[in-house]
C-alpha cells in the first residue's frame, strides 16, 4: 500500500470550462484516484481554481463585479460542476486563499535569501485612462508588417510575427480602447532561472525518463532553448502581494507576483486548506503529503500539453531554489487537444461543449466514458456528435446496460426476487472465468499505466465477455428445457453485474453504484476484486436479494443527435 498524491490542473477562475479541459485533467486524475483507493490506497486527490492574474481581472470587470466577489461566485459556480461530474477531489481549494498567500510568501523569501531573485527596471506601457500597466497582449494596434489593425501587442494574429509592444502603429488599451499611453519606468522582481538551469537539469535527466513521452519530450525542448530569467511580479490588485518585510518599497507600490509563480504553489496551499478544514476530531497532516516526505509518497500530476513547462521546468527551479526538502512530482501525465470537429474547443468563442451544458443533456457517467475511451493520449481525438451517440449506444446502453436489464428481469420473472442456485459451475464457466481473469489482469496493467484509453478497451472487453456468455448459454432457451441450467447462467450473469459494478466505478461512479445496489449485500463497499477473484465469481451467492434498477443508459436518439448538432454546429 502506498500513499499517492495526486493533482489536476487548476483550472482558470474566468469562466466555465469545456469538456476540453475536463478530459485533459480532471477527469483522468478522478478516475486514477477512484482506482487507487478501490485498491486499498491512500490518496489525497487536490485541485483547486486559479484565481489570480489579468484574465480574472478583466472578467470580473465584465462581470460588473469586484474581483474578489467575482472569483467567489465562479469559484462555487465551478466547484457545483465538477460535483455533478463526480470527481472525488479531497479538497478543491482556491489560489486566493490566505493559505497559499503565506506559503507562495514564504517559498518568495526562501528564494531571495538564496540568491534566485533580483530586482531590475523595466520599461513598460502604462495607460493613463486606465491608471495602470498594460501587460504585452492588453495592448492593441496596427500591425507594421501586415496592416491588420487588431494585432496585439506580443503578436500579430494576421501574419503571426511576434511583436513588441512598441512595434504597434496607433497603439491603445485593449480594456478602455484608450489611446492615451506611454512608457513608464518600473521594478520588478525577476527568478534568477538561469542559474538554476543546472540543478533543473539534473532534476530532469533523473527522472523525465519514467514520464510519458509527451511531457519528458516538452520538458527536454524547453531545456535546450535554456532557462532565462523572468519576471515574477505584476502591477495589479488582485493577487499575492510581494511581502513587505523583504521588499518594502515595491509592496507599498501594491506588486502582486505573477499569478504562474503563484497557481502552482497553491497544491500545496489547497492541501493546506484541506488540512485546515479538518472536521473536529480528525487530524490531516497536510506536511506529511508536501514536506521532507519519504519514498512513499508517489505524486502524480495530470495537466493538458501547454502546461507541461510550467510543472516540469518553471516550477521545478522555483521548488528547487527553495532549497526546502518540497516534494517534486514522480510522473507527469499529459495529455494531447481534444477537438471539436477537429477544431479548438474555445472558451473565448464558444466553439465546443461546456460542462455545465454537457450535464444539462446527460449525466456525467455518459461524457466520462466517452471521454476517457477517446482521451487525446498519443494524438490530438476529434469530438463529434455521431461518434459520441454511437459509442454511448453501443459500448455504455447495449453492451452493459441492457446487459444488466435482461439478466435481471428475466431472473425475476422466472426465479423470484433472490439469486437462484442451479447446478454447479460447468465447463462454459470455467472458460469464462479464466477470460475474465486474464482481461482483469490487462485492465489493470492499463489503468496502472495511466493509459486510459486502454482501460476503457479492457473494460468494454469484460462487459463483452459478459453478452457473449449470456448469448451462448441463451438462458431464456434453456429455462424451457432445464431451469436449473438457466438458474446457473443467470446465476453467473448476476456475479458479472457485482463484478461491473466494482471495477467500472472509475469510469462510471453513478451506474456502477446502482449495480452494486441492485444485491442486497450487507457490505456494500467498491473494494476493488483481483482476477483470481474474477475467475472464481462468486460475489453474490444464491439466496442473495435483489432488485432491477431503472435503466442504467438511454439511448441516444436520431432526433437527439440532430438536435443537438444543430444547436452546437456540427463541423
Ligand atoms: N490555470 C492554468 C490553465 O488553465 C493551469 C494552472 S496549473 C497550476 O492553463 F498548477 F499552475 F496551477
Ligand atoms: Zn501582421
Amino acid at each position: 500500500m502506498a500513499r499517492h498524491l495526486i493533482t489536476s490542473a487548476l483550472p482558470y477562475i474566468n469562466g466555465i470550462k469545456h469538456l476540453g479541459n475536463m478530459v485533459g485533467s480532471m477527469l483522468p486524475a478522478d478516475v486514477y484516484s477512484r482506482y487507487l483507493r478501490q485498491r486499498g490506497h491512500e490518496v489525497l486527490y487536490i485541485c483547486a481554481t486559479d484565481e489570480h492574474g489579468t484574465p480574472a481581472e478583466l472578467a470580473a470587470q465584465e462581470a460588473g463585479l469586484p474581483v474578489s466577489e467575482f472569483c467567489a461566485q465562479a469559484h462555487d459556480q465551478q466547484k457545483a460542476i465538477y460535483d455533478g461530474f463526480q470527481l472525488s477531489f479531497d479538497f478543491f481549494g482556491r489560489s486566493s486563499s490566505p493559505q497559499n498567500r503565506e506559503i507562495t510568501q514564504e517559498i518568495a523569501r526562501e528564494l531571495h535569501r538564496n540568491g534566485f531573485i533580483e530586482e531590475r527596471s523595466v520599461r513598460q506601457v502604462y495607460s493613463n485612462a486606465d491608471g495602470r500597466f498594460l501587460p504585452d497582449r492588453y495592448i492593441v494596434g496596427t500591425c507594421p508588417h501586415c496592416g491588420y489593425d487588431k494585432a496585439r501587442g506580443d503578436q500579430c494574429e494576421n501574419c503571426t510575427r511576434v511583436l513588441d509592444p512598441t512595434d504597434l502603429l496607433e497603439p491603445r488599451s485593449a480594456i478602455s480602447g484608450s489611446s492615451d499611453l506611454e512608457v513608464r519606468e518600473t521594478r520588478h522582481l525577476f527568478l534568477l532561472q538561469s542559474k538554476l538551469t543546472e540543478q533543473v537539469e539534473e532534476w530532469i535527466a533523473a527522472n523525465a525518463d519514467h514520464w510519458p513521452v509527451l511531457a519528458s519530450s516538452i520538458a527536454r525542448k524547453w531545456l535546450t532553448e535554456g532557462l532565462q530569467d523572468r519576471a515574477i511580479t505584476r502591477d495589479l490588485e488582485w493577487g499575492v502581494p510581494v511581502p513587505a518585510d523583504v521588499w518594502p518599497e515595491m509592496a507599498a507600490e501594491g506588486k502582486v507576483f505573477y499569478v504562474w509563480f503563484d497557481a502552482p504553489i497553491e497544491y500545496i496551499g489547497a492541501t493546506k486548506e484541506w488540512s485546515d478544514a479538518a472536521p473536529a476530531g480528525e487530524v490531516r497532516d497536510w506536511k506529511s503529503w508536501w514536506y521532507e516526505v519519504d519514498e512513499a509518497v508517489r505524486y502524480t500530476e495530470f495537466m493538458a500539453k501547454d502546461n507541461v513547462p510550467f510543472h516540469t521546468v518553471m516550477f521545478p527551479a522555483t521548488i528547487l531554489g527553495s532549497r526546502r526538502p518540497w516534494k517534486k512530482v514522480d510522473y507527469v501525465k499529459a495529455f494531447n487537444w481534444l477537438t471539436y470537429y477537429g477544431g479548438k474547443f474555445s472558451t473565448s468563442q464558444k466553439r465546443g461543449i461546456f460542462t455545465n451544458v454537457a450535464l444539462e443533456l446527460l449525466p456525467a457517467d455518459y461524457w466520462r466514458y466517452f471521454l476517457m475511451a477517446h482521451a487525446p493520449e498519443s494524438d490530438d481525438s476529434s469530438f463529434t456528435w455521431d461518434l459520441f451517440a454511437s459509442v454511448v449506444n453501443k459500448d455504455l446502453a447495449d453492451t452493459l446496460g441492457n446487459f444488466v436489464n435482461r439478466v435481471l428481469t428475466f431472473t425475476r420473472k422466472r426465479f423470484g426476487d433472490e439469486v437462484p442456485a442451479g447446478h454447479a459451475a460447468g465447463e462454459a464457466e470455467q472458460r469464462l472465468g479464466e477470460q475474465l481473469a486474464e482481461l482483469l489482469a490487462e485492465y489493470e496493467g492499463n489503468l496502472d499505466a495511466m493509459n486510459f484509453r486502454k482501460a476503457a478497451q479492457s473494460l468494454r472487453a469484460l462487459w463483452s465477455a459478459g453478452n457473449a456468455y449470456l448469448d451462448e448459454k441463451a438462458p431464456w432457451l434453456q429455462v424451457k428445457t432445464d431451469p436449473e441450467a438457466a438458474a446457473l447462467t443467470l446465476r453467473t450473469a448476476m456475479n458479472l453485474i457485482h463484478l461491473y459494478a466494482v471495477i467500472s466505478e472509475p469510469f462510471i461512479p453513478t451506474a456502477a453504484k446502482a449495480m452494486r445496489g441492485a444485491f442486497t449485500l450487507t457490505d456494500d463497499t467498491a473494494t476493488w476484486v483481483s482476477p483470481e477473484e474474477a475467475q472464481a465469481l462468486d460475489f453474490v451467492p444464491a439466496g442473495t436479494g435483489f432488485t432491477v434498477p431503472p435503466v442504467l443508459f438511454a439511448k441516444i436518439t436520431d432526433e437527439d443527435l440532430a438536435t443537438w448538432t444543430t444547436r452546437f454546429g456540427g463541423e
